[in-house]
């Protein structure tokens, strides 16, 4: 099941609509691998008949493990059930089951009536982090939402202003921000961020280019520039412009000239005289988005903490180097909860990145 939560990793970021599922076949008499598969990009074809097609007559008789519960239901492919069926495997081993109501246990129901042996919940927890932008689309009509934040030692938030990204962290740190956007379906900014920075918004790691998600800005009072670095971009890596409807209306000649450029403009409903969240996650998940990286700024940050709509935060912090007044770094405990209000977090994993810290932080307990 490791091997196949592993398989599932690699296909973050390009599986949607569909989630990302790894499948492994093996011969538990051996330990013996036959075949690996993963989700295809696009999300077709799935991870099961990837590895029944590359095991063939193999996997008679063997175990497949599936981090995700197999379909039972004729979508754009046939059910992958019947694809496990007609390789002979004679038991298969699920993480999770899949909270799809057109599966729901009717997948394993059918292996088991077909004298599969079947075994549920193995590595279920890793698995359901893993898939989690899929379940929570199924049960919360919203994508998974990461914050990436990045803070000096202090913890403070460093302004950008001039026309580009001010870089709180080291190389190492911001390759691994770059990861992330190749493991998210979208990548989100505030109207502010634009701008103050006027970023690109992509990945841009070596052979990982092709990995860049939509980019998308969400406006209040006012749309971004025509002239921005997204806009100017938009055909190479597509931009979606979300805004209140009076906001595009009264910025008629931006909103087409954005509209010219290649971007998409989307209305979302306002609340307070802010664009609500749940409408935002709304047009995102119609748009087949189950991944989203929220990148900032501080004031989508403290919104979507207010909202609640946060599951994990990846917190890059500087250290403080030895000639620094104070030498210290602030606990994240004394800052988080001013940048993010409202929000239970638990530290599940910190590390190194050369100059920086890495903390990963989940929002507990998970709903689902
Ligand atoms: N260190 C980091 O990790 C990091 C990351 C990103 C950005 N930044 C920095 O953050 C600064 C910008 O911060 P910011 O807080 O002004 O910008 P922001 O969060 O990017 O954008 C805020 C703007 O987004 C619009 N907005 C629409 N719906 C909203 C909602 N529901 N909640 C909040 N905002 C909503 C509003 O635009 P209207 O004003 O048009 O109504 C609001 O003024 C930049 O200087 C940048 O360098 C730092």
């Amino acid at each position: 099941m490791q091997l196949a939560l592993r398989a599932a990793r690699l296909g973050l970021g390009t599986a949607a609509p569909n989630p990302s599922v790894g499948a492994v076949i093996a011969d538990e008499a051996t330990g013996e691998v036959i075949s690996v598969g993963t989700t295809a990009p696009g999300g077709r074809p799935h991870a099961e008949p990837q590895a029944t097609a590359a095991a063939g007559a193999s996997a008679r008789g063997k175990t497949m493990y599936v981090t995700l519960e197999p379909c039972s239901h004729v979508g754009h492919t046939p059910p992958c059930v019947e694809a496990v069926l007609a390789a002979g495997v004679s038991r298969v081993v699920v993480a999770q089951e899949d909270p799809d109501p057109r599966v729901a246990g009717r997948g394993l129901d059918r292996l088991r009536q077909e004298g599969v042996a079947v075994t549920r919940g193995v590595l279920g927890d890793e698995a359901r982090w893993l898939t989690r932008g899929h379940i929570v689309r199924v049960t919360e009509r919203r994508p998974m939402i990461q914050l990436k934040l990045a803070v000096g030692p202090d913890g403070t938030v460093p302004r950008g202003g001039s026309g580009t990204p001010l870089f709180v962290t080291g190389e190492i740190a911001r390759a691994h921000g770059h990861m992330l956007r190749a493991r998210a379906d979208a990548i989100l900014v505030g109207a502010g961020t634009v701008r103050d920075d006027d970023p690109d918004l992509t990945c841009r790691l070596p052979g990982l280019a092709g990995r860049s998600p939509v980019r998308v800005v969400l406006a209040g009072n006012g749309l971004p520039a025509p002239s921005c670095r997204l806009a100017r971009t938009c055909r190479q890596v597509p931009v979606w412009i979300m805004a209140p409807a009076r906001t595009i209306a009264a910025e008629g000649d931006a909103a087409q000239a954005l509209r010219d450029a290649g971007c998409r403009l989307f209305e979302v409903s306002e609340v307070g005289g802010r664009p609500w969240l749940p409408s935002l996650c709304e047009a995102l998940v119609g748009e087949g988005i189950t991944r989203l990286l929220v990148e900032g700024g501080p004031s989508l940050w403290k919104s979507f903490a207010q909202a609640g709509l946060v599951d994990e935060v990846r917190l890059f912090q500087s250290r403080p180097d030895a000639a620094s007044t104070t030498g210290q770094s602030s606990d994240s405990g004394d800052f988080l909860g001013s940048l993010l209000p409202g929000l239970d977090l638990t530290a599940v994993d910190r590390r190194r990145l050369g100059p920086d810290d890495m903390t990963t932080l989940r929002h507990q307990p998970p709903r689902t």
